[in-house]
Order: C-alpha cells, then structure tokens, then sequence
C-alpha cells in the first residue's frame, strides 16, 4: 500500500479538494483507495457524503489504540472509494501525540493494518506543522503540496524543503508540488508560476485553474469529475494523477 499526503502549513489553498479529487481519480483508474481524513474539520468527509449520523466512533479512539483502525472505514457511494472519517474530537489529537514517545511512528504502525484492503491510502490535513504532520513526513510516500501562484507560497515551500531535510526518514519523502487557483489571466501568477520553476525543480508544473466548479463540489457534494468532467478544472486533476499513478501504479 502506497501513502501520499496533500499538506501545505498554509490554510485554504485546495489540499481538501485535491485529496478527494484524486482519491475519486485513482479509485476510477481501478485502486483501492481509502481517504484518510485527519483534519477535525471533516471536509472531505463531507465531500464524500459522510453525515454525522454515519460515524461508528470517535475518530481520537484510534489513536489511543482503543480501535482496530479498518473499523472506521466506510464505504463510499463510489466505487473501489472508502473513508476514514474526521470529527472534532480530532482537535485534541495533539495533546494525545505529545504524551506518546514514539508518535513519529504512530500512523505507521496504525495503517499497516489497511494494507490489505487498499492499495492507496490518502491523507487530508490540517494546514499546520505539528507531530501529526511529522508522522505523516515519516510515513508517507509522497506529499502532493498544492501551492497558491504567490511568491510567499513559494517560500513556504522553500522551508518545507528544508525543514524535510531535518530527519533521515524525511528525506526519502517524494515531493509532487503543484499549483491550485490560477487565472491564467493575472500577469503575476503566471510570472510566479515562471520564477517556481527552478523552486521546485519542473519546467512543466501541473496548474489547476481557478474555477467556480470547484465551490459546487459543495452543492453536491461530490468530486468534480461527477458533474462536470468536461471542464478544463476536472481535467488539470487527471493531469495531477497521471503524474501522481507513476509512483504507484
Ligand atoms: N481551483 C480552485 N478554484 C476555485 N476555488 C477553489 C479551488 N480549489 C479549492 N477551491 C475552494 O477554495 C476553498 C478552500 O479549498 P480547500 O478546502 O480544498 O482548501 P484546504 O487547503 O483544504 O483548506 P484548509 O487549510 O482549511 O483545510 C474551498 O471553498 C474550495 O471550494
Ligand atoms: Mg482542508
């Protein structure tokens, strides 16, 4: 089972949207994959059609262990698509991490249990560094960062990269940066998309373009390719995954 993390520390710049849209593209594409969503604003488990009523358990519960991890798992409405959901009780996850010695390791030990029934398992962040985000550097494979078309996303990234080079175990982490809200229309995001070039070491960066597309994902609840697949939006997410599906397919 490969693992891939949408983070980026800043708040509001699509790592929601790419996760469920990917996690929707590479279910398509025929992988079992399991959103994890650990962010206790449970977006994306909203995207995903989960209601409240619907959540067996707390989702802390399985960090304390009290829980076999699958027993969260539920099915979605699409096929070959399963989710872990979030909820509020996920806002004291970090006083629970900073009590556990070895909590770099703790999503590590806790998802081996889901290989068996999933090739793919997807995590949505909160946008924060934190032990969780940590634990995610030490036990994923990839970290897809959507970065917004401005010179402080930029340097955000730029300290991401450095801050990645801390650890040994970080430093095999794969980076798949690409860029999210772009009007193509606005000289500075595409001079900026220009100057990241070297930033992030590819001349051909994937670009998702601003779209009101993307806010109906709210309205119906659901990934972009089921209302609108047609669109250049839906698209620039099937760009991303063929990028994505060469390291793990
Ligand atoms: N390409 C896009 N074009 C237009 N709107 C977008 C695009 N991507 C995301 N949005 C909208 O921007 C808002 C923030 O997106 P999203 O929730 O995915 O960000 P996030 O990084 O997960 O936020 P948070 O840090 O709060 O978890 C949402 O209302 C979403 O519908
Ligand atoms: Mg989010």
């Amino acid at each position: 089972m490969k693992k891939l993390a949408f983070f980026n520390v800043k708040g509001g710049v699509g790592k929601t949207t790419s996760a469920v849209n990917i996690a929707w593209q590479a279910a398509e594409d025929g992988i079992n994959t399991l959103l994890w969503d650990l962010d206790p604003q449970s977006c994306a488990s909203w995207y995903l059609g989960v209601d409240e009523a619907d959540r067996p358990k707390k989702s802390l519960n399985l960090f304390r262990g009290k829980e076999p991890v699958g027993k969260l798992r539920l099915h979605t409405t699409h096929a070959r698509l399963s989710v872990i959901p979030a909820d509020l009780s996920l806002r004291k996850l970090e006083l629970l991490l900073a009590d556990q010695e070895k909590s770099k390791q703790l999503l590590q030990k806790l998802s081996d249990d889901l290989s068996e029934q999933n090739k793919l398992l997807i995590f949505d962040c909160a946008p924060a560094y934190s032990k969780l985000s940590e634990s995610l550097f030490s036990t994923c494979d990839v970290l897809a960062v959507p970065l917004l078309p401005s010179p402080l996303s930029l340097r955000s990234y730029s300290q991401l990269q450095t801050f990645l080079q801390k650890k040994k175990s970080w430093r095999k982490l794969k980076l798949q940066p690409f860029f999210t809200m772009v009007d193509r229309r606005r000289k500075i995001h595409n001079d900026v998309i220009e100057d990241a070039k070297n930033v992030i070491g590819d001349d051909d960066p994937v670009v998702i373009p601003y779209a009101s597309d993307f806010e109906k994902m709210g309205l119906h609840r659901a990934p972009i390719q089921t209302f609108a697949a047609a669109s250049a939006a839906a698209k620039a997410y099937g760009e991303l995954w063929k990028r994505l599906r060469n390291d793990f397919v």
